[in-house]
């Protein structure tokens, strides 16, 4: 038998821990999360500052550039977006193998990994440049495939990006139109997009660009750390975040909050969920590194609260939500455990909103931490620390 205690023993030092609650993967310049205080900076620069004083776009090139871009920076990136947009046309033929009632994240993440094929070169990159056209490419790509996916799903004719529209507008106008460019008709008219909505579904993607090491973040690095192809890792990160304790949360929320039902139903969950026997959880609440209030969810409390007036947003199901709030930040269980609203707790109200059902909930969390993921992708290919993730484990079998 082997003596397991001389192994340990002479084999080093290592640390156990599960979850890698204290344990850091790599250096990184991009993303700083403070979640004591509750702050979140992108590449140094406030959150909030972001959300509230700079488009989507101009956050995807400070991720990737370390800079906010200057005004002919942003509209060469802006084009350059739109004109990228369009799928290979034989990888439209991939959604019509897939079955019409797939979650669109399925699609979504066979469409990344297809994308590998039709852009192997990206496999070796040499210059900035070479950097530069593989992360343009799966950015300005990632609504495409989504809204594909979507429209599979209800068995309805893909409609193409148009150039004319921006990478935000572009996407809601990839799941509302119809053949030759229509919106979709409720019964009073047309629905229009309106340009606060652009700018909503805009400050949604700024909140999600990036979160330093999360769960699927670590899973695209480690993929990178074999030499695997960008797009895959890629790809392997849409299938880490759709699970209902990262990304698939917001859809989650929702779910749940039609659950309850009514106000009168919270204290009834409330109690669910501080019951140590019952798995129950309160989706939407509670951080690994967050241990205040989430700052991006701060900031969609607030949007939410302007949008009231101006879009049809579910009253019933923010006055739930807003006794959930009340109950928890009072409740000493969550107090105790600091667990605060985190982001997908307020997203999936204004999405609704927007008239995006809840299977595309993720997906928008896709199409926002798409720049993230290359973000540190490129950072990890290029750190001179780069090394294959490779834990150890304490053995306790036979
Ligand atoms: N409802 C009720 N109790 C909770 C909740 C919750 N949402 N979250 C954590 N707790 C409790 C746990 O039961 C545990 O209690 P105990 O100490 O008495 O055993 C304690 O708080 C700590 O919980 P852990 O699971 O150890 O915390 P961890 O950091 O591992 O998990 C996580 C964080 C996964 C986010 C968790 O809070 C959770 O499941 N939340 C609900 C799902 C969710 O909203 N996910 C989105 C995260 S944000 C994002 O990915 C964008």
């Amino acid at each position: 038998a082997v003596d397991m205690r001389s192994f340990y023993r002479d084999s080093g030092m290592f640390s156990y821990d599960p979850g890698f609650t204290s344990t850091a993967s790599c250096r990184s310049e991009i993303t700083f999360i403070d979640g004591e205080k509750g702050e979140l900076r992108y590449r140094g620069i406030p959150i909030e500052e972001l959300a509230t004083g700079h488009s989507y776009l101009e956050v995807c090139h400070l991720l990737l550039e370390g800079k906010l871009p200057t005004e002919e920076e942003l509209t060469a990136l802006d084009l350059e977006l739109r004109h990228r947009a369009f799928l290979p046309e034989s990888l439209v033929k991939l959604f019509e193998t897939m079955p019409d009632n797939a979650h669109p994240m399925s699609t979504l993440s066979a469409g990344a990994t297809a994308l590998s094929a039709f852009y192997y070169e990206h496999l070796k990159l040499e210059s900035d440049e070479d950097y530069r056209e593989m992360a343009h490419r799966i950015i300005a790509k990632m609504p495409t495939l989504a809204a594909f996916a979507y429209r599979h799903s209800l068995g309805a004719t893909y409609i193409y990006p148009d150039i004319d529209r921006s990478f935000t507008e572009n996407f809601l106008y990839m799941l509302r139109a119809y053949p030759g460019g229509k919106l979709h008709r409720d019964p009073s008219g047309p629905r229009e997009i309106k340009p606060i909505e652009v700018q909503a579904l805009d400050t949604i993607f700024t909140l999600h660009a990036d979160h330093e090491q999360n769960a699927s973040t670590t899973v695209v690095r480690s993929v990178a750390s074999t030499g695997a192809h960008p797009y895959v890792a890629i790809a392997s990160g849409i299938a880490a975040l759709w699970g209902r304790a990262h990304g698939g949360a917001n859809e989650s929320v929702i779910e749940q909050l039609r659950m309850i039902g009514s106000v009168e139903n919270v204290d009834k969950f409330i109690a669910r969920a501080k019951d140590p026997k019952d798995p129950f959880r309160l989706m939407g609440f509670g951080h690994r590194v967050y241990k205040n209030f989430d700052p991006r969810a701060r900031i969609l409390k607030t949007l939410q609260d302007q949008l009231v007036e101006e879009l049809d947003l579910d009253t019933e199901l923010m006055r739930i939500a807003r006794r959930i709030e009340e109950i928890a930040l009072s409740d000493e269980y969550f107090i105790k455990r600091k667990l605060y609203p985190n982001i997908d707790f307020y997203s999936g109200i204004i999405l609704t909103a927007l008239g995006l059902p809840r299977s595309m909930f993720t997906p928008v969390f896709v199409i926002g931490r798409t720049v993230g993921w290359v973000a540190q992708w490129i950072e990890f290919r290029k750190s001179p620390e780069a090394k294959i993730a490779r834990p150890r484990q304490l053995y306790i079998g036979k």
